[in-house]
């Protein structure tokens, strides 16, 4: 299973007891409300949940309700109310790609014959890509398997557009990427794309909330009105109690919680995620993939990267690389649902007296 970096902190130490995993259920405009109700703050629309709102900006929703906080025991409970087909604006591009198509069964990622090759020097080609092509559709999660050096990374960074093809085609949301201006680029990469890695890739000295708040900086957005959302996405995942931690005061899971957080705050199409688990213990990657599962419940589209078949697992399709080519390609009857082996996990960690102890996220 995962390797555990070493300089991370120690779960162990953070959480004695089972930390709590966000839940993000479903929540239809036309659910009976129940409970306290908070809704969407003006000019926010799509996903919301209990604690807060995804902001998607721009995104006109065609429902509006009001988000229902639940009392669940100490759990925090996470809802997002928009409907999958509906919750990310991808209509508009998907419609220009094919209008034969009906919009919303329209592909989100459109790849043909990409081929990457690196060169080392000028005599020393290394073909990482050799031919791959591939449709997402929305409200896929992918997993991209394969071993070290299949060329994973390499196409996860050209699906992210942080690097360019030798040849081949890639159409994102309806657009072809090789015929986008640099500026065009970097607005579909704001507004559409989210991203996570191994490695976290947080500001050290930021707290959370600042972390997860610097994508908006773009968005013409107040200082006050960013930490605002991003308090809310840090909600979403279950981190309500740690805002103003630095990563070095956050478990391995949290500060991959911070930036999955970070990835959503700008209510991406697709989120990509190249081995979002590899420096989490086994138990800690059950509480990221839940994370994931869910908003992927909610109809975002997710791809990701990985070596492990146990993480693959959770996903709805699988793809397998193997030298710059894909050697297959099919969806999961039954992929391994992070929820329910959370819930055992809960019980296993119960007390003899068969009184579980659960401790919500910074609570303390
Ligand atoms: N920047 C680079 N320059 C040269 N070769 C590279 C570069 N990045 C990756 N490669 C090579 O491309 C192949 C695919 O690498 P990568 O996409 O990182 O695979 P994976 O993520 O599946 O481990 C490997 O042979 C790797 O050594
Ligand atoms: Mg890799």
């Amino acid at each position: 299973m995962a390797k555990k970096d070493p300089r991370l902190p120690d779960d162990n130490l953070e959480e004695p007891t089972a930390p709590t995993l966000p839940v993000i259920e479903k929540q239809t405009a036309a659910s009976p409300a129940g409970g306290e109700h908070e809704g969407p703050a003006a000019g926010e629309s799509g996903v919301s949940y209990t604690g807060g709102s995804i902001p998607i900006p721009d995104r006109p929703t065609e429902k509006q309700a009001s988000p229902v906080r639940q009392p669940l025991g100490k759990t925090v409970l996470v809802k997002v109310q928009a409907e999958p087909e509906e919750a990310r604006g991808l209509i508009q591009a998907e419609e220009a790609l094919n209008e034969s198509l009906p919009p919303r069964l329209a592909p989100v990622i459109v790849v043909r014959d990409l081929i990457k090759t690196y060169m080392l020097g000028r005599r020393t080609s290394v073909p990482a890509l050799r031919g791959v092509s591939l449709e997402v559709r929305p409200g896929e999660f992918v997993a991209i398997m394969g071993p070290s050096g299949s060329g994973k990374s390499t196409f996860m960074n050209l699906l992210g557009c942080l690097d360019r093809p030798t040849s081949g085609e890639y159409w994102l949301s309806g657009k072809l990427v090789s015929s986008l201006s640099n500026d065009e680029l970097a607005r579909m990469r704001n507004q559409l794309l989210g991203f996570v890695f191994q490695g976290f890739n947080l500001l050290g000295r930021a707290t959370a909330v600042r972390n997860v708040a610097l994508p908006m900086v773009y968005a013409g957005l107040s200082r006050r009105e960013r930490e605002r959302r991003a308090r809310k996405v840090l909600h979403l995942v279950g981190l309500g109690g740690r805002l103003d931690h630095k990563p070095s005061e956050l478990s391995g899971g949290q500060q991959q919680r911070v930036a999955i957080a970070r990835a959503l705050v700008n209510g991406p199409s697709l989120l990509l995620a190249d081995e979002p688990t590899g420096n989490l213990d086994s138990r800690t990657s059950i509480e990221i993939m839940g994370v994931l599962q869910a908003l992927n419940e909610q109809g975002l589209t997710i791809v990701l990267v990985t070596h492990d078949a146990n993480i693959a697992a959770y996903a709805k399709r699988q793809v397998a690389f193997l030298d710059g080519r894909i050697v297959r390609d099919e969806p999961l009857s039954a992929p391994r649902s992070a929820q329910k082996e959370w819930e055992a996990l809960l019980k296993q960690s119960a007390s003899p007296t068969g009184s579980t102890t659960v401790v919500e996220e910074g609570v303390e």
